[in-house]
């Protein structure tokens, strides 16, 4: 697939770190120019274009993002919508407040939300285009003490991917999910670290607790950041020119039912 994306012009929402910098890696890699966004700007310079929207989960940060790239580029042809977190803490239903709650739609939904409708238009206006919106496997087996509102929020992301495509399908835009399982990235890092860190154990013995939580792991590794973007970088490039409307899980083989 080398230089399958010659002249494409790709974003990456949380393009610097985790699975967002190997896709955007990636992505360049197949000759596209890549356009990254996060809060705060990487303190290696990369090739890549960064866009300083902070937050994106404000109202706000679509826009200024797809300004910013139509001004500087004229066009967009692939969207990848990556960044997120679970942001809330653990503990279940009780430990949830609406603030929680809103934190999580705002930052795994509404961000890939609004940085689409605000640069769908130009999608349509050369008739193609495709978009990846980077959901969890969580969203389709929640656990109520760690991922509850999280799951919720990917969940709606699923749903928001489906609708989606059917709508751009007509248009010549392709839109699908990507959901990881365990991925070895800061954010699952500090994540581990912090469980850790509240039970008085060892990242280790975490982490098999965690395996054990979601029942199967029949890998028995977490995912390489890479290895996420390599999926991405296929359903993106035109040999996946008829693969629409799904959710892609690259879990190694965690979830028991297909
Ligand atoms: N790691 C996993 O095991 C795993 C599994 C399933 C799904 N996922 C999903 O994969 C995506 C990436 O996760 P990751 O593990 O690679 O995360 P990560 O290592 O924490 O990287 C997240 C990226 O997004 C940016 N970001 C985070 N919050 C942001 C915000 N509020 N506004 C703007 N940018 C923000 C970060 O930069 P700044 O911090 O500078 O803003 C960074 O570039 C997320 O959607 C996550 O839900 C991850």
């Amino acid at each position: 697939m080398a230089n399958s994306l010659k002249g494409k012009i790709a974003l990456v929402t949380g393009g610097t770190k985790g699975i967002g910098k190997a896709i955007a890696d990636k992505l360049a890699l197949e000759g596209a120019k890549v356009i990254i966004t996060a809060r705060t700007k990487p303190a290696v310079e990369t090739e890549h274009y960064f866009i300083a929207a902070g937050d994106i989960s404000r109202p706000e940060a679509g826009q200024i993002i797809a300004d910013e790239l139509l001004e500087e580029f004229g066009k967009v042809d692939i969207l990848v919508n990556n960044a997120g977190a679970n942001t809330s803490p653990g503990g279940g239903y009780s430990t949830l407040m609406d603030e929680d709650w809103n934190n999580e739609i705002q930052l795994n939904l509404m961000s890939a939300v609004r940085v689409n409708k605000a640069l769908i238009p130009s999608m349509v206006a050369q008739k193609e285009g495709v978009i990846i919106n980077i959901s969890t496997g969580a969203a389709l087996q929640p656990l109520w003490k760690m991922t509850m509102s999280y799951s919720a929020s990917k969940a709606a992301l699923n749903a928001y991917t489906k609708a989606l495509a059917s709508e751009l399908g007509p248009q010549g835009i392709r839109v699908n999910a990507v959901s990881p399982g365990l991925v070895k990235t800061p954010l699952m890092e500090a994540f581990i670290a912090d469980i850790a860190a509240k039970n008085r154990t060892s990242v280790e013995e975490t982490f098999h607790a965690i395996k054990n939580e979601i029942g199967d792991l029949p890998l028995g590794r977490m995912a390489e950041p890479a290895e996420v973007a390599a999926l991405v970088s296929f359903l993106v490039s035109p040999e996946a020119k008829y693969i629409t409307g799904t959710n892609y899980r690259i879990d190694g083989g965690t979830l028991p039912v297909l």
